[in-house]
């Protein structure tokens, strides 16, 4: 097996439905870290076949500086087994599996990859896995569930339209444009869920894509929370969602003095009148990978 941290993780996955050839030369323009060719919600159930061909064309042709997943339909579906059998022969970077249940469909679903990869001649583990893990009542259940599900998890992301659709709801925002509660919940357990499964969440689209300041701002604030990247659906979110997870130049001072602090070897510290263990060690850490990460990607 290929383990799935060789590569790094993306910091942003932009959507390109499966449809779409114009759209695919118009993202390799636009150079988020990945794009996931949909052959789900995106595409309509009378184009899907043709779809597969596309994405497939796509893959065995098309540019390998950004990453290349695919999105396929969920995993009960015979349509996920057609899209399966189509896109492996491409190899794609990864599978974002749609309307996840549980840890128990990632490993279905590796099992399937072993299967598909020795077939077409492909790395055996190299294709990796994102599930998109809120996307059914059940989901919200298991989100603890994805630990030692499989070695190709290397993240998971969530997702609240097809969540809402799945409890009978009309809305998932309250009036005043913020998540309801079952949404907030089920972010918060996808981010807690990730990190227990040592892997990166990834946060969910920003809809109103004319909205660069919104998505600014809620990007900013999930890369506070933990997430480390973000799906986005239109090329004009991609330098936004960077710029997001760029930390600032006064944030990377500061980490830089903190990991300073401990120079000594010693587990508590201080700086500037307060007191700093391993937590704000790791924070530290953490903000200096991500700069570095923005640095080397741009
Ligand atoms: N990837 C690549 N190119 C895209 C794109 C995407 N996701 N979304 C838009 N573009 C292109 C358009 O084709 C257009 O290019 P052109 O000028 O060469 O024709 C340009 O970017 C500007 O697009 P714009 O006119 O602002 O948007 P639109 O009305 O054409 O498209 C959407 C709006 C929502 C239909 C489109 O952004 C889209 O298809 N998004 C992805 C949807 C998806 O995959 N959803 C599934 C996950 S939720
Ligand atoms: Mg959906």
């Amino acid at each position: 097996m290929v383990p799935a941290s060789t590569n790094t993780v993306p910091r942003s996955f932009l959507f390109v439905p499966g449809d779409s050839e114009r759209k695919m030369a118009k993202a390799e323009v636009i150079k988020p870290d990945a794009i996931i060719l949909d052959l789900e919600d995106a595409v309509a159930a009378s184009r899907r076949e043709t779809a597969r061909g596309i994405v497939t064309s796509y893959l065995l042709g098309g540019a390998k500086q950004i990453q290349r997943w695919v999105r396929i339909n969920p995993l009960h579906t015979d349509d996920s087994l057609r899209d399966l059998a189509a896109v492996i022969q491409g190899a794609p970077d990864g599978i974002v599996l749609p309307k996840t249940n549980s840890g128990a469909d990632v490993s279905q679903l590796s099992s399937m990859l072993d299967v598909l990869e020795v077939r077409e001649g492909v790395a055996r583990g190299s294709v990796r896995i994102m599930p998109v893990a809120t996307e059914t009542a059940e989901a919200v259940f298991t989100l603890g569930t994805y630990r030692a599900s499989s070695a190709r998890l290397v993240g998971l992301t969530w997702g609240a339209e097809d969540l809402s659709a799945a409890v009978g709801a009309t809305h998932n925002r309250r009036p005043d444009g913020t998540y309801d509660d079952l949404y907030r919940t089920a972010r918060t357990l996808c981010l807690a869920g990730a990190k227990a499964a040592g892997v990166s969440a990834i946060e969910t689209i920003w809809a109103d894509f004319r909205d660069s300041a919104g998505l600014q701002a809620d990007t900013v604030t999930a890369r506070r929370l933990g997430f480390s990247g973000r799906m986005a659906i239109h090329p004009d979110q991609v330098a936004v969602i960077h710029e997001a997870f760029r930390p600032s130049s006064e944030e990377l001072d500061y980490a830089r003095r903190v990991i300073g602090a401990f120079a000594n070897g010693e587990g508590a510290a201080s700086l500037d009148g307060k007191m700093l263990d391993m937590p704000h060690m790791k924070q530290a850490q953490n903000i200096v990978a991500m700069a570095e990460k923005s640095e080397k990607k741009g």
